[in-house]
């Protein structure tokens, strides 16, 4: 089946790389020329793992092509993916100016008869008006079959979870649509692939057929938000916990793990800390919550959700007071900038916010990110200090701050920051460690519920 994907972002890009992986010639078109031009050079502009040589295969094989000529790509397509971008506006609601610019421009171009996918995170009806645009904006008489095929892709994962997926949701009202689908996705569904996470054929890498979810485009569509606003419930209930575990001197991330072994409640998703960032959840909540009061449901329990979640960097600095008594002109080091480990995405990064707060105090930075040192030097002032090894942001520093758990932040070597730090003390955001591996080696250590309920005592004036 010919398919055109419009908008090659994070969804998009790896969507389009991953449908020709498995055997569809793809056209991914962009109105951005910059990114296009980088693509159709084997430039990749985002960091997803097995994504750059995905797309290297395929365009080398001619099945993946990029262009600015979106008319020429819709023509040539009997299936068309819409991946744009549907950002917040500034009351929360999900902006749909480019899903419906995209929409016209389908109405406008295409002839002969079309599948039209809705894969953006859309508000529920979304594709009621796509429907109705499509039929109003035609002009060729071509005849249009729409569906919502809502994407679960995490970012840092996209490549793995396009080929393993729980479930492939599709919205759609009646079989041609749903042929076309079943069509598409048919490798997935049936695990004849050969996986590029693992290279190995599907049924040697733990693939399992996931569950084909054929339902209505409006059930569809509110899937995608209750899925997010869920996931980030049992985060925030995490953190509830965590701060309920600090008060009682428990051991929260214990606690968790208690009630994640029961397989009703799962242990995925409740690890406390600096809470859930990055462009899915915080923007995805905010969407729910509009698209919840418009349809008359006052959706309180989400707005808890997002109060617990913007306490944490406020919970954190309080820590860091507590620690260090004063927050102004000392060096603290810096281990994590990406919203999250596994991406170079530093977008509503809770790691950021920290940094941002500390900058406005006067604070003296050194910072390491495996993967987000470009894009966070774009947006943080010069007097920051970006290193080149996670040691080297213990230089001097009175403070070493653990705000994304990268796994390489466990294998640095411990031993050799703390004899560089002017005081061998850890604030850890996202409870990488346990406290007592940090403490056996002489660290004053601070986690998020984990355990450590107040700060450790000051030391006594040891001798250095
Ligand atoms: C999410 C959804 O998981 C994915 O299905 C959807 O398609 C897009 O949004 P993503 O935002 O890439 O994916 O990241 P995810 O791995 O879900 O983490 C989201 C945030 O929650 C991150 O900031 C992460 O640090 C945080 N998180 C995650 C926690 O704080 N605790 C946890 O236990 C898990």
């Amino acid at each position: 089946m010919k398919l055109c994907i419009i908008g090659a972002g994070y969804v998009g890009l790896t969507t389009g790389a991953c449908l020709a992986e498995i055997g569809h010639p793809v056209i991914v078109t962009d109105c951005d020329q910059a990114k296009i031009a980088a693509l159709q050079r084997g430039e990749i502009p985002i960091y997803e793992e097995f994504l750059d040589a995905v797309v290297a295969r395929n365009q080398s094989a001619g099945r993946l092509q990029f262009t600015t000529d979106a008319p020429a790509a819709i023509e040539a397509a009997d299936a068309i993916f819409v991946c744009v971008g549907t950002p917040p506006d500034h009351d929360g609601k999900a902006n749909l100016a480019a899903v419906e610019r995209v929409t016209r421009q389908i109405a406008e171009c295409a002839t002969g008869d079309k599948l039209i996918i809705g894969k953006s995170t859309v508000p529920v009806r979304t594709a009621d008006h796509i429907r109705r645009t499509l039929a109003t904006y035609t002009r060729s008489g071509a005849r249009f079959q729409v569906a919502s095929n809502p994407e679960f892709l995490r970012e840092g994962t996209g490549i793995f979870d396009f080929f393993h997926p729980d479930r492939i949701v599709v919205g759609c009202d009646g079989e041609p649509a749903a042929a076309g689908l079943r069509e598409i996705y048919r490798p997935v569904v049936e695990g004849a692939f050969h996986c590029p996470c693992h290279d190995r054929p599907a049924n040697q890498c733990g693939w399992r057929p996931p569950v084909w979810l054929e339902t209505s485009t409006t059930s569809a569509e509110l899937i995608k938000h209750a899925a997010n606003s869920f996931l980030s419930l049992k985060i925030s209930y995490a953190n509830a916990i965590a701060d309920i575990c600090e008060l009682a001197g428990a051991d929260a991330l214990a606690v968790l793990r208690g009630i994640g072994l029961d397989h009703r409640i799962g242990e995925a998703f409740l690890r406390p800390g600096l809470g859930f960032g990055g462009f899915c959840f915080p923007k995805d909540l905010s969407a729910f919550l509009e698209i919840a009061a418009e349809l008359g449901y006052d959706f309180r329990l989400l707005r808890e959700v997002q109060a617990i979640n913007a306490e944490r960097v406020e919970i954190f600095l309080r820590k860091l007071r507590e620690s260090l008594w004063v927050l102004e002109d000392k060096t603290l080091g810096v281990l994590g900038l990406a919203f999250k480990p596994g991406t170079d995405d530093i977008r509503l990064s809770p790691a950021m916010a920290v940094v941002q707060a500390l900058l406005a105090r006067k604070m003296r930075l050194r910072v390491f990110d495996p993967r987000a040192m470009e894009r966070a030097r774009r947006e943080l002032p010069a007097e920051v200090i970006f290193c080149d090894s996670p040691e080297a942001v213990a230089e001097q520093a009175e403070a070493v701050l653990i705000l994304t758990e990268w796994p390489e932040f466990r294998a640095a070597v411990w031993p050799r920051m703390k004899a560089r730090m002017l005081r061998p003390l850890v604030l850890d955001g996202r409870n990488l460690f346990r406290p007592d591996e940090l403490a056996r080696l002489g660290f004053e250590y601070v986690g998020l519920g984990a355990g450590a309920a107040a700060p450790a005592p000051l030391p006594a004036a040891a001798a250095r």
